[in-house]
This record gives C-alpha cells, sequence and structure tokens, in this order.
C-alpha cells in the first residue's frame, strides 16, 4: 500500500474522512501527538488499527469526540467529571468513564471493559475531521505499538508508511505529549496518565495495571537510554536541557514546555542517529516534569 502524505486544509479532511467512512485507518494531527483516527462505530475498522500498529489487542484505545455533548451520548460523566471536560475540553484531557451500553461503540474499542476513555480534542484538523464523518473517532498514537509517539508526520511515515493510506500533515504538535489521562469511574479521580493537564487526582495506587498501555517500555527507543546524564559518555547521543548541552537540547532555557514539545521528536532523532547509545540530561520534577520523566523512564526501561 502506498501511503500519501497531504497537507491539512479541506480537501485532504474531505478525502480522509472518504477513507474513514469506507472503514480505513488515517493518520491525522492533535495537539497532542499525531493519532491513528478509524470510526469507533466499526469493529472492522478499528481492527485495521490494531493491524498497522501491530498493536495487543487488549489494549483499549481513546475515542474521540467534537465537544462534551457527544462525549456525554458515550459515557456516564460524573460531577466531577464533567466539571474537569468544563475546564479543560477541547483540550489534552481524556477521561475514562463508565461506557453506555447503547452507545453504539465497537467492543474491541475498549478491549471488552465497561470503561472507555473519551478526549474532546483541540487541534483544528481533528476538529473538521470529527465533524466531517460525524462519527465518534478511535484513534491511539499514530505508531508501531511500544514505538516512540508521533509529533511530525515523518515519524507516522517512518513507523506505519505503506501500512496506511493516508497521514494528514499539519507540521509538528503544539504539546508533544499524549493527553493526561483521569479515570471517574466511581471513588475519587485517579491519574492514570501523567500529561499536558496537571489535575489533582491521586496517583493510581492500586497496583493493578488500569491504563493498559502503560506498560514500562511503552514508549521504548530502539537503544539503550540512559537517564539524569550530565555530561556525555563513549557513543552516546545526548539529549541536553537547560546549561547541560548535547547533541541536542530540549529547552536551552530549561522551559519545560518547550522541553515537552520537542522529547519526542529529538528521541527519534538520538533513535536515528549513528551513535549505538542515548542519554538524558536530568529533568527538574515539578509541573510538566512530572510528565516528561514519566516518558523518559518508560523510555528507559
Ligand atoms: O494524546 C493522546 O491521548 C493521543 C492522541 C492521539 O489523542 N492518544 C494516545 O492514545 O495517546 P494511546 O492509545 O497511545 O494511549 C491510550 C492510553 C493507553 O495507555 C490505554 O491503555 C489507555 O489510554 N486507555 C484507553 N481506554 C482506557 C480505559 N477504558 N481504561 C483504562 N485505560 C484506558
Ligand atoms: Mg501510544
Amino acid at each position: 500500500m502506498q501511503t500519501r502524505v497531504l497537507p491539512f486544509n479541506d480537501e485532504s479532511i474531505a478525502e480522509a474522512a472518504r477513507l474513514i467512512s469506507a472503514g480505513e485507518p488515517v493518520a491525522v494531527p492533535t495537539e497532542t501527538v499525531y493519532g491513528l483516527a478509524a470510526d469507533a462505530t466499526n469493529a472492522e475498522a478499528v481492527t485495521r488499527i490494531y493491524e498497522a500498529k501491530g498493536r495487543p489487542s487488549f489494549n483499549p484505545l481513546i475515542v474521540h469526540v467534537p465537544d462534551l455533548e457527544a462525549a456525554e451520548v458515550i459515557g456516564e460523566l460524573s460531577d466531577e467529571a464533567r466539571a474537569l471536560a468544563e475546564r479543560h475540553w477541547p483540550g489534552p484531557l481524556t477521561l475514562v468513564v463508565p461506557l453506555r451500553a447503547d452507545a453504539g461503540i465497537a467492543s474491541i474499542v475498549t478491549a471488552g471493559l465497561p470503561t472507555i476513555g473519551l478526549r474532546v480534542p483541540a487541534h483544528p484538523a481533528m476538529q473538521a475531521l470529527l465533524r466531517a464523518v460525524g462519527r465518534p473517532l478511535a484513534a491511539p498514537s499514530a505508531n508501531a505499538s511500544g514505538a516512540i509517539s508521533p509529533t511530525r508526520a515523518e515519524h507516522v511515515l517512518k513507523s506505519l508508511g505503506s501500512r496506511i493510506p493516508l497521514i494528514l500533515d499539519d507540521g509538528p504538535t503544539e504539546r508533544g505529549l499524549e493527553s493526561t489521562i483521569v479515570a471517574a469511574t466511581g471513588g475519587p479521580l485517579r491519574l492514570l496518565r501523567p500529561g499536558p493537564i496537571a489535575v489533582d487526582a491521586a496517583e493510581s495506587s492500586s497496583g493493578k495495571i488500569e491504563a493498559p498501555g502503560q506498560l514500562a517500555g511503552h514508549y521504548a527507543p530502539s537503544k539503550p537510554l540512559r537517564l539524569n546524564a550530565s555530561s556525555v559518555e563513549a557513543n552516546e547521543y545526548l539529549i541536553g536541557f537547560g546549561e547541560v548541552s548535547g547533541d541536542a537540547n530540549l529547552s536551552v532555557s530549561g522551559d519545560l514546555v518547550e522541553a515537552a514539545a520537542r522529547l519526542f521528536d529529538l528521541l527519534h532523532q538520538a533513535d536515528a542517529s549513528p551513535k549505538p547509545r542515548i542519554a538524558v540530561a536530568s529533568i527538574p520534577a515539578h509541573g510538566l516534569g512530572a510528565a516528561i520523566n514519566d516518558r523518559l523512564r518508560r523510555a528507559a526501561a
């Protein structure tokens, strides 16, 4: 299969909507990372996502909808969940809530769970696609299973080229890290994945894996990765931060927003470099640093 890459505009959205309505998956930018979108009500279409990614089918997908109203048709939002949604949607927040039985979502989307991850994305391309298709779109990050998430169309092409028909290109994504995931399934809110939005919820401490895609090693580059590097060692590609400069720097000024936006891009660059090892400077733990360090720990695992 030949993979086309088209710039995001009215024409490419119409083509993407046509493909999705025909049951094909299409890669589309969001404000976090590029997603691989398919009609969430069509089990066969969703199966093509799993096939293209080589993803274990016990791993549930996030469903994207255009607004809160559309989310309430699919999931049961508690008052607390609705308050979070009103505050952060559209934006990089996913809410895991009880799935409504009559929602019409293919059960392969939730991997049979009684809950569903819902998100209202802010990116104009994903918004336009949702409105053009008129159906909820299941969309995991558009990378082969276990690999680093894509923040550019080129990353998608490298990871999934020849496995999907179309990539919509709108340049590098703004946030660069996947959405914050919060579970609102009864009892106190639980943070399942730290991300761009800081939410006042306890980190899940049950010991069970509640966001199955959160296994260690989920964001792994193909090379060994050393954390908290203060200087470069032999054969390493060093990703710097602030005053620790390296082959590339996440943010010379020590800005965590900039570092988050560049993290996966620099991991892709390090992975593609001739150096056999990767090292990353230490990143402060506060604010967005929590989400950045979460991804780095997984990449090093
Ligand atoms: O920013 C994002 O969230 C991006 C863009 C494309 O929206 N999507 C994304 O999807 O990161 P993915 O599939 O790579 O990660 C989804 C995570 C996985 O860890 C999955 O296990 C978890 O969400 N998840 C989805 N539905 C769930 C559910 N019902 N219960 C618990 N975890 C769930
Ligand atoms: Mg992913």
